[in-house]
């Protein structure tokens, strides 16, 4: 069996480093170009991937495209669905206002002419929202304050056309400057905050707020944006300051589904360095509003983990949290934004969840300084581990790059439903951390099943020989391996697993005790 996965290995070596003779050649800027698609494409007959649980609140609009691989067209049906409910059987996209509070079993299917699936789907109906980790992609990244609803609307084609949308990414959000500022190079940004009765207004490249969400949610996906509790956002434009009510029934009628609440200049309106009550007052007051709107909306608070708002950012209403400062600013550590994102991990569960920042990988660019996206030098094996450690924790997972650029290789690391179920498992565990050598450690995450995803995590700059001992991760002394990323059953492992793990690598498995 050893000589099996030493043989797995070598090729997982030879595949990352083709003809690289030395393992230390692995960042050398010229490997870069080596992106080597472990996972197998999907087949033409239908898959149907995405959480396993749903919460929505009940009376609610409900909206759930199914996320499904395969060749369209594709037939879809459902038994069980709750009354109330209704199945496109065409595009897969459940509509409706969520039944009365309850659990509800459906068995999803789908069909076409190659084949057919079927996965049981529980809709949660209750006042938890976010059941796994929300999905979908942020614009920041890839587009700053250049962002229209053009790009906006071009973004949620791209998540349907891509094969984005078949594995689960569901959000499409606005992040900050669709509002107007007072000072601005582009005229079109530039107008008042707010029309005669307070209304939040969205500068010229937003015409039609309604009509932008109202496109989104025709493909099944949903639709965020952002503001401050402050009177600007971080980039200067209008922020929520005194109109907080305004705001949230503004977002509602919008049609919103998501926003993400940023402290920005917050900070003046507080005592320096604010009290834990002046942390806590603005969002507080922004859960509750978002809770007495007539859809549900979650909260994604950004104040950068002040005041451990880990322990208190379910309470507030809020579903996700930044646990730290901008990720754009340290992209070269993503290990250890996993290590520290990982300290707060047992605040974690079901409808609260630690957010360690998008994933950033293709075309990213930083907003002023460089202008326009450009890539990001991660090695291949880098953009593997940073979709395998966001995994691993339980990380919400928002793409925050350009769209129009993602090309086969990170399409792929994007979007393996096999690595993405980790994250989505409903146990909604984030993965504990066993050191096991200088900047070499595991990640042991427990999933609702019994079993466990485990990483092999190498933030060293060379090769490194790790071994995960069973005992020492708690785990039952013989584990059946599958390799995630190449979706392959290793085999049976007695008493530990051992890799070879590249530099900044991470070898992904999931682990099932042997009966
Ligand atoms: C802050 C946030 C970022 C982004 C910008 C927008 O820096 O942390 O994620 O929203 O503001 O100005």
């Amino acid at each position: 069996m050893y000589l099996r996965y030493v043989f797995v290995v070598i090729a997982f070596c030879f595949a990352l480093a083709v003809s690289a003779a030395a393992a230390d050649e692995y960042l050398s800027p010229a490997l870069q170009t080596n992106e080597v698609i472990l996972t197998p494409k999907p087949g033409p007959a239908p898959r149907i991937n995405g959480p396993e649980v749903y919460g929505a609140r009940p009376g609610h609009p409900f909206l759930y495209r199914i996320p499904t691989q395969g060749e369209r067209p594709i037939k879809f049906s459902a038994k069980g669905l709750p009354r109330g409910l209704h199945l496109n059987s065409h595009t897969g996209i459940i509509t409706g206002f969520t039944p009365k509070a309850g659990e509800y079993t459906v068995t999803l299917r789908a069909k076409n002419k190659y084949g057919k699936d079927s996965r049981s789907f529980k809709i949660a109906s209750g006042e938890t929202l976010a059941l796994t980790p929300p999905m979908g992609w942020n614009d920041w990244y890839a587009h700053y304050d250049r962002i229209t609803d053009a790009k906006m609307r071009q973004a949620a084609d791209i998540l349907v056309s891509s094969g984005m949308a078949d594995v689960g990414y569901q959000y499409v959000d606005i992040d900050d400057c669709w509002m107007n500022c007072r000072r601005n190079n582009d005229p079109m940004q530039f107008g008042p905050f707010r029309d005669q009765n307070g209304n939040i207004l969205p500068n010229k490249h937003f015409p039609d707020m309604k009509a932008l969400t109202d496109y989104i949610h025709a493909k099944g996906l949903k639709a965020g944006i952002y503001t401050s509790p402050g009177p600007r956002t971080c980039g200067g434009f209008a922020g929520s300051y005194g109109h907080e009510a305004q705001d949230a029934r503004q977002f509602a009628n919008w049609g919103f589904d998501l926003l993400k609440y940023d402290w920005c200049s917050y900070s003046h309106e507080v005592t320096n360095p604010p009290s834990l009550a002046d942390m806590k007052r603005p969002y507080e007051l922004m859960g509750s509003l978002l809770k007495q709107q007539n859809r549900d909306i979650l909260m994604n608070l950004c104040q950068y983990g002040m005041g451990h708002v880990w322990e208190w950012g379910a309470e507030v209403g809020g579903q996700s949290w930044r646990t730290a400062g901008d990720l754009g600013n340290s992209l070269d550590h993503i290990f250890q934004v996993a290590l520290n994102n990982s300290e707060h991990a047992a605040w974690q569960k079901p409808g609260a969840w630690n957010d360690p920042d998008y994933i950033q990988i293709g075309w990213v660019g930083i907003a002023r300084k460089y202008g326009q996206p450009r890539k990001f030098p991660f090695t291949p094996t880098e953009e593997y581990s940073f979709m395998s450690l966001w995994c691993l924790m339980g990380s919400p997972l928002f793409y925050s790059a350009d769209l129009t650029r993602l090309d086969d290789f990170t399409l792929n690391v994007l979007c393996n439903p096999e690595v993405i179920a980790i994250d989505q498992d409903p146990l909604g565990k984030g993965a504990r951390v066993i050191f096991v050598g200088d900047n070499q450690f595991l990640m042991v995450k427990d999933l609702e099943n019994g079993g466990h995803a485990l990483g092999l995590c190498n933030a060293t700059e060379s090769p490194v020989d790790m071994t995960a001992n069973w005992s020492a991760c708690g785990l039952s002394d013989a584990q059946h391996v599958r390799d995630l990323w190449r979706e392959l059953d290793l085999g049976d492992y007695t008493g530990s697993f051992s890799a070879r793990v590249p530099p900044h690598g991470v070898i992904l498995v999931r682990l099932g005790a042997v009966k």
